[in-house]
């Protein structure tokens, strides 16, 4: 099959676009509206940038409606959000929090999800996900306008929190201890408990 995506809908071409880009991991992200109402919704057009700048990039479109979602909208009016990371014993909770609520109600009461403070940001941390980033907003890219249109948000990572139980001896954050969720397509899912190793080649 070939397709030119000025031939499709654009729902239609998501729909390729999230089976083929897989597995995807998970921006669970916490935001603060400008009058302290709390948000969290997941976000799986994500992946770090670097370390230098620490950076991460995550892709909240459009709504139908052509307005911002309230992860968007916050970040907008505060500079400010938490990536906190999804692993299996969380994943129903994460699925609850998409819920698309009115930006006066928080999805942390919604999932019954437990807050704790962050440090430098004012959005408060999933305290039962084991690997918090707090960020701040370094740059905002909307690519296009209206019911859809895609927007990039790039963040500096300025305080990173690592629960030392899913640290290895030497420090570092242990995928068989994490046990993180990816996103396929549709309503799939997949577990990192399936994992190989492969040593990078030494060049001659
Ligand atoms: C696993 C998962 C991944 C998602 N990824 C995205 C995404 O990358 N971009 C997006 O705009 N919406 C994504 N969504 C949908 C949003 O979470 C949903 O629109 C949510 O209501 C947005 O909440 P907000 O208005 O509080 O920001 C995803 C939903 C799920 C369950």
């Amino acid at each position: 099959m070939n397709i030119d995506p000025a031939q499709i809908s654009a729902s239609s071409l998501y729909q390729h676009l999230i089976r083929i880009i897989a597995p995807r991991p998970i921006a669970w992200v916490s935001t603060i509206s400008s009058t302290g109402v709390t948000n969290l919704a997941p976000f799986s057009f994500f992946t770090g940038v670097g370390a230098k700048p620490p950076s991460i990039v995550f892709c909240p479109s459009n709504r139908r409606d052509g307005t911002p979602k309230d992860s968007l909208k916050n970040i907008l009016d505060t500079d400010e959000f938490v990536i906190n990371v999804v692993p299996f014993l969380l994943a129903e909770a994460m699925n609850l929090s998409s819920a698309e609520l009115p930006p006066d109600e928080s999805e942390f009461e919604l999932t019954g999800i437990e807050t704790t403070p962050s440090i430098i940001v004012k959005p408060p941390r999933v305290q039962a996900s084991p690997v918090s980033l707090e960020c701040r907003l370094m740059q905002y890219l909307p690519l296009a306008p209206g019911p859809g249109g895609a927007n990039i948000v790039v963040g500096k990572i300025v305080h990173l929190h690592l629960d030392d139980a899913v640290l290895d001896d030497a420090g570092w954050a242990d995928p068989g201890l994490l046990d993180l969720i990816g996103r396929l397509g549709g309503a799939s899912y997949c577990r990192t408990t399936d994992r190989f190793d492969l040593p990078r080649p030494s060049v001659p």
